[in-house]
Formats: C-alpha cells, structure tokens, sequence
C-alpha cells in the first residue's frame, strides 16, 4: 500500500532544481504584451478626472484600458457585487487598480503605469476597525451566536474580567505573487493560466468580465508558488484584467505583480480588535461569555463573512462554553479588501479565549495548563457524561481527543519539569526572562457552506498501464497531488510512480470548489478513489474472467492483480489493462464526492458545519529581553492530530510550515499603513516574515496516534491550516516571560503581533503597575 508512506513532494527534485514550472516561467508565445495596473493614491476619492495622455506615450506602451473599455460586468467580487475589476468614479483605498497599460515589456508597463495624472476629490477615510465599528460601517450585517443565558450566568459567576485585545493582520507572503497569463483563443475562446487556488471561480468571473459562456473560457494551473489563501478569490483581479487585455489587442498578456504592488493591492489576514467580558468559577472553568469582535474587512466584502463565520465558531477552541454570547462585525475600511489566510478566521476566534483563559490563570494564581483543563470539552462526572460535548453552535464534538493529546505532550515535553526550571532562572535573572506555554487546537474541518464540500475527478489509465489522474484540488505546495496521486496507486495496486497527477484545469473538471479550507485532500482524494475504483472494478471483471474467479476474489498489489488459492493466477497490471483494451472495456471514469452529514443555518448560526475536528497542541519556551524587548523562540514542541497521515512526511512539513507561519503572524509581521491610509509595509524590506533563523533550534513535531472517527479518505485528517494555531504558545510564553518581571501578579496587556516594541510596551504596563 502506497497510504501513509513518507514519500517526498511529487515536485520536490523540481522545486529545489528550479525545474518545476510555475505561471511565469510557461514559454511566451510570440507577440505576448505585459500589462501593469494603475494605482489610486488616495484612500477615498471621487475621480474627477483621469489624464492618460503620458502613459500612452510613454515608452512601449501598446494600449491603456480603464472600466470603460471592459466587455461585460466591471465585477470581480466573490460572493458579493462589490469589487470592481476597475475603479469606475469612486476609488476606496490606496492600491485600487484604476486602469491597465499594456506594453511590450514588464518594466516599459510599470514605468508607464505611474505617469498618470489623477484629479481626485478626496473624501473621508475609516482606517481601523474600531474606527468602523463606532461609525457602524460595516461590509456585511452583523452576526449574532447566543447559547444559554450569558447574562444571567455572568451575573451570578464568582469572578468576573473584562477587556480588550487586538491582534494584527498578515500579509500571505506567497513566494510567488499573483499572475495571470490569457492568451485569446479562435472565435470567444480565452485560455488563462493563472496562480490561483480557484481555477472554476476565475473561470466564471472571466467570462463575465468578457461577457462570453463559462464553456469559452479556460483556466489552467499546474501549481502556485503558494496561496496560503491569498489566491483564493483574490487571483481574480489579476486574471480579469489580463483577459481584458487579450481580448481587447487579441494578442496573449501576461500581468504580473512586483511584490510592492501585489502587497498594496491585495487583501490580507484581517486583523481584530475585540472587547470581552467573562465569568468564571475558583477552578479557572468559564462559566458565562461575551465578546465583540470587530475585523478590518477592507472596501469590500469579499470573503469576509464567511471569515467572521468562522472566527465565531472558533471562539471555544478546545473549550466548551455553556453560557455564551458572540457579535461579530466586518468593519467597512478604506484598506485592501481582506481575505483568506490559512485558518480563514478559526486563529482569529480561538485565540481570543487563549488569550482570556490566560488571564484567569494569572488572576486565580494558577498555572495556565491546569484552567485550560478545567474547560475543555468533555465527559463530566459532577454534570453527566454528554453535558460538556456541545460546540456553541450546537454541534456534537463526538471525536474528542484533546485530554490524551495534551497528557501526552505535556510528558513528552517534560512540561512541568521545565516550569519549575524556568521559575528558578527568573528568580536568578533581572534582564532576561523565560516564558512557558502549552496551548490546544481544534479545528473544525469542512467548508462552513455546506453546497462547497463536494468535488470531481478524472482518472485514464493508458494502455501501457500508466495513470493520469485529474482532480478539481490545486497544489500550491502543500502537497496535494502527492496524497492523491497515493490515494489512486492504492485503489490500483499500483506504486507510486505509475501514477501522475497533471494541471488543474477547467475543461476537465467542472464548478469545482477553492481548494481551501484545508479540504482538499479530503475531498478530491474520495473523488479520486471514486473513479480509480470504478476502473478497478472493471479490470476485476476481465481478470476474473481469465482466471474463472469471481470478481470479488481478484487482488490488485504491487503492479500484479491475482487471486488466491486455489487458481494462485497472476498477470501484471499493464497486461489485464491491454486485455482489458482489446475487450474494448473503458479504462478511464470520472469520480466524484460529497461530504455527508455536513449542514448550517446561516441565520441563527446553528448546525452541524463540520464533518470532524482536527486536534493539536503545542509547547513553546522563549527568553526575551526585558532591555530591548528582542527575544528567542528556543524550543518548541508541537503535537498534531492528522487521523492515519496519508503521508507523515507532508503533514509534519504541514505542521511545521504553519507553526513558523503563525508565529510571524503573532511576532514579527507587523501592517502599518500611515495617516493617509497608505500600506508602507510593502516589501520585505520592512514586514518581516520568519527566516529559518528564527525557527527554534529545538523544534520536535509529531504525529498524534489516531483514526478519524469520521469516514475520511483511509481515515486522514486535513493538515492544511489548523497547525498555524500552535504557536499561540509562542506568543502566550512571551506573555509569559514578560509577566516574570512582575512575578506574576499582572496581567501584562501584549497585543499581537508581539513585536519587540510590544513587549517592550507591556513590560512598562507591567512594571508601572507593580
Ligand atoms: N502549504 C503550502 N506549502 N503552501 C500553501 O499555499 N496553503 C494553506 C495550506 N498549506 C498552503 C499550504 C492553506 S490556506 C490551505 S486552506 C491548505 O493548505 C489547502 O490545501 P489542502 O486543503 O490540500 O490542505
Ligand atoms: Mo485556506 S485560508 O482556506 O486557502
């Protein structure tokens, strides 16, 4: 069996050659023009008029197109009509693409791009969240979640806090930005190769852009140089715009963003503020919340409901709350639209009551460990088995493993060894301290909406026994194809290497959903089976008729399909598969797949949304400097729940890729746009993302033994986002560490991300409190 081997990326050899080829590096056809997007330099502005006349003239430049100049609908939004392809007369952030110029090179299109001169009438901006919030603008209604009787219970609870916290946004930093390349076909056909991790979605916005049928477009991907959710509905800007163009100068164009635009155009991570009020009992145990959380939605709504959804039902993490009230905004902001990013709001909700439940601790005198305890879900004896095993919005949590998970980590991590260790180098040190913390993850895996959880896929087998197999998941690095390319030998008796999987393309497989949502494998590896089996079952029938066995006795294993005693017949795969050809039996089949079980009532936020719960924890130690508010992550511990891993190789990469890419989340990316509203983190050069420098030098991952309780492809969990929730151990040991300097009797208010400039911040409301 080829399921749960540790093989290496299927383009691992590619990757590290420079071999694998991504959207920029397919061979030009002659004639290609590149284009460059027009930039509005005002945050909020009515376009009083807009003066081409030096972009055309500069050099090279072949056209230059605005919203007039669009075909069909000027619209790219993804579930809202709110997005404009181009700004028309209103422009609503600093970065909206007003117009296109094409130009025979790259450069010639960019430097051409900023001769512009723009007449605005500027307007009032909303920056922040809290900002929206006070003025009540919003993209979307607000939510609402009410279980119990919050108000009540919070009355009658033995300890109350209230408060406020605010975490930052994150730029998804994909190493390979966002790029479309259309190349106009006979007649109203459009081919598009694009970075995106929606290809059926582009597909659909390009025909409307160009106001032609779905079934006249092609979208192609064979891979992206990462998406962690940045290309999910916002590749499509970059994909319209390119076929505008092509359509327009009937010639192939490719648009390409520079890093500096890619980060000032597009949405990111929402950032949140949240205001809070809890109650709790002696042990530390939540007895009534309620919280507010407001995120930075940008000018548009673009996926930021569906964002919010989740942050609501990621509120409990681990942590079942009886009484509980939860109001969730989308702040209307004259920013970037914010969108996807791993997680997809789950880290924005769980990390609210990670940070809450460590202040209780504090408050209690306790050690943090032992009141995340206190709350998890799970069987109780004082309440009855089934009282504690009830999510907020009503779903049953019927594969909780959280208890085992964290004793087992706590063990392996020599957790309280190293607390006692730790409390013994503060009391030593003045400058330095250390910090310690563990915290949990669950993961509710599935789309929120339930139509999305389904998916297709084709798989040939040719006559030389070699397979293809097409699915509608894109690889973006996480190594998808990899798992069901696995998935398929399996189904085939086949190794590895017999089994390719090709581009992801909208010809082959129809309306298919984002890869997202950490799905992917869940879903298009039941798809893959799907149609590898129904092959199977057709290559039985011949094998069982040469070897006058029935069909349920034909084995395939090992490139051989054969029977058992007493015939003991065998012949090769590729010779049943030629048999099987000249018997003129069809080798090839569609496959297709559907979550079951999964539903939601989006109005009263109630549902079973979830086909199951991926689990993990993870402890962090770190010392930081109380001097210069630098610090150091030196050892990290992080355990994972991925059911039977399909490829322990791939999830503990997963594992390990979202611990580093959370811990920039929560430390070192900062977004700072100026007074104007204007993004001036927009380069490396000042938003730092982790380096493998910044990677402990004691860094230990491992799988949690599990099965999936729910029927998952081989019984696997998604590894795709929940592991960016681990390092909330990063940031809470920092909370941690600095609480030591005022040996923990205060509350230290660290807002997220935990740059040094914010620890140096809390350690002075620490001392000046103390
Ligand atoms: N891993 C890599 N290397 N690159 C990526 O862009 N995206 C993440 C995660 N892991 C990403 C990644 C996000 S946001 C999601 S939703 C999942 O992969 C999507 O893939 P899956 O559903 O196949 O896990
Ligand atoms: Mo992932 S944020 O669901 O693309």
């Amino acid at each position: 069996t080829e399921i749960g081997k540790p093989h290496p990326h299927e383009s691992a050899i590619l990757h590290v050659t420079g071999e694998a080829t991504y959207t920029d590096d397919i061979v030009e056809l002659q004639g290609t023009l590149h284009a460059a997007l027009g930039l509005s330099a005002k945050a909020h502005a009515k376009l009083r008029a807009i003066d081409l006349s030096k972009v055309k003239a500069s050099t090279g430049v072949v056209a230059v197109y605005t919203a007039a100049d669009i075909p069909g609908e000027n619209q790219c939004g993804a579930i809202i009509k709110d997005d404009p392809v181009l700004a028309e007369d209103l422009v609503q952030y600093v970065g909206q693409p007003i117009f296109i110029v094409i130009a025979d090179s790259h450069d010639n299109a960019r430097r051409a791009a900023r001769l512009v001169v723009i007449d605005y009438e500027e307007l009032p901006a909303v920056l922040t969240p809290r900002a929206a919030h006070a003025a009540e603008s919003y993209v979307l209604p607000p939510m609402h979640l009410t279980r119990g009787n919050p108000a009540e219970a919070f009355d009658k609870a033995p300890h109350k806090l209230a408060g406020k916290f605010d975490v930052g946004g994150q730029e998804q930093f994909y190493l390979e930005g966002q790029i479309s390349y259309a190349i106009p076909k006979e007649g109203r056909g459009m081919h598009v190769y694009c970075s995106t991790q929606h290809p059926s979605e582009m597909q659909h916005h390009i025909a409307e852009v160009l106001h032609v049928a779905s079934h006249d477009v092609l979208v192609e991907c064979r891979r992206m140089g990462g998406g962690f959710g940045g290309k999910e509905s916002q590749s499509a800007l970059w994909a319209c715009a390119a076929a505008v163009a092509a359509v327009r100068l009937r010639r192939p164009v490719k648009l390409r963003a520079d890093r500096d635009d890619d980060m000032i155009v597009t949405g990111k991570r929402h950032c949140f503020a949240y205001d809070y009020e809890i109650g709790y009992d002696d042990n530390g145990r939540i007895v009534a919340a309620k919280i507010d959380m407001v995120s930075r939605a940008g000018f548009s709504a673009d996926l930021s409901g569906p964002v919010a959804t989740r942050a609501v039902c990621h509120f409990d993490n681990a942590y079942y709350l009886s009484d509980v009230e939860i109001h969730a905004m989308c702040g209307k902001t004259n920013t970037q639209s914010n969108t996807a990013f791993r997680g997809f709001g789950g880290p924005q909700g769980a990390i609210a009551i990670e940070y809450i439940l460590d202040e209780i601790a504090r408050n209690l005198g306790k050690d943090a460990l032992e009141v995340r305890r206190a709350n998890f879900y799970g069987d109780s004896a004082a309440e009855g088995p089934d009282a504690r095993n009830t999510t907020h919005y009503g779903q049953r949590v019927e594969d909780n493993v959280i208890q085992a998970l964290v004793d087992q980590l706590e063990s392996t991590s020599e957790y309280q060894v190293r607390r006692q260790a730790i409390n013994v180098f503060n009391a030593e040190n003045t400058i330095l301290k250390r910090g310690l913390a563990l915290t949990p993850v669950k993961f509710g895996i599935s789309f929120n909406v339930p139509h999305l959880n389904q998916a297709g896929s084709l798989v040939h087998v040719y006559t030389d026994g070699s397979v293809l197999v097409n699915h509608g998941g894109t690889e973006m690095g996480q190594g998808l194809n990899t798992k069901v390319a696995q998935v398929v030998a399996n189904a085939l008796g086949l190794p590895l290497e017999q089994v390719r999987c090709t581009a992801t393309d909208t010809s082959k497989i129809a309306n298919t959903s984002a890869t997202a949502a950490s799905t992917g494998s869940d879903l298009n590896g039941k798809a893959a089976q799907d149609a590898a089996l129904q092959i199977r079952g057709r290559l039985a029938q011949v094998a069982a008729e040469r070897f006058g066995v029935d069909a349920g006795e034909v084995r395939f294993a090992d490139g051989m399909v054969s029977t058992n005693a007493p015939s003991m017949a065998s012949v090769t795969f590729e010779e049943l598969v030629m048999q099987a050809y000249l018997k003129r039996v069809q080798l090839w089949s569609d496959g297709f797949y559907s979550t079951p079980k999964v539903h939601w009532n989006a109005k009263t936020m109630n549902g079973h949304p979830f086909f199951y719960f991926a689990y993990g924890a993870a402890v962090s130690e770190v010392v930081i400097d109380t001097l210069t508010g630098e610090w150091r992550l030196l050892r990290a511990d992080s355990l994972y729940d991925a059911g039977e891993s399909l490829n322990p190789a791939i999830d503990i990469g997963q594992v390990e890729g979202g611990f580093i890419q959370g811990m920039g989340w929560l430390t070192t990316e900062e977004l700072w746009w100026n007074k104007d509203g204007k993004l001036m983190t927009h380069a490396p050069s000042t938003y730092k993302i982790p380096a493998v420098s910044d990677c402990p030098t004691d860094f230990r991952t491992q799988l949690f033994k599990n099965s999936n309780v729910s029927d998952t492809i081989h019984r696997s969990k998604a590894t795709g986002e929940p592991p960016l929730l681990l390092p909330f151990s990063v940031f809470l040991a920092i909370r941690d560490a600095v609480s030591a300097v005022g040996e923990h009797r205060i509350n230290p208010p660290l807002r997220a991300p935990a740059t040094s400039e914010a620890i140096l911040d809390a350690i002075d409301a620490v001392k000046a409190a103390a």
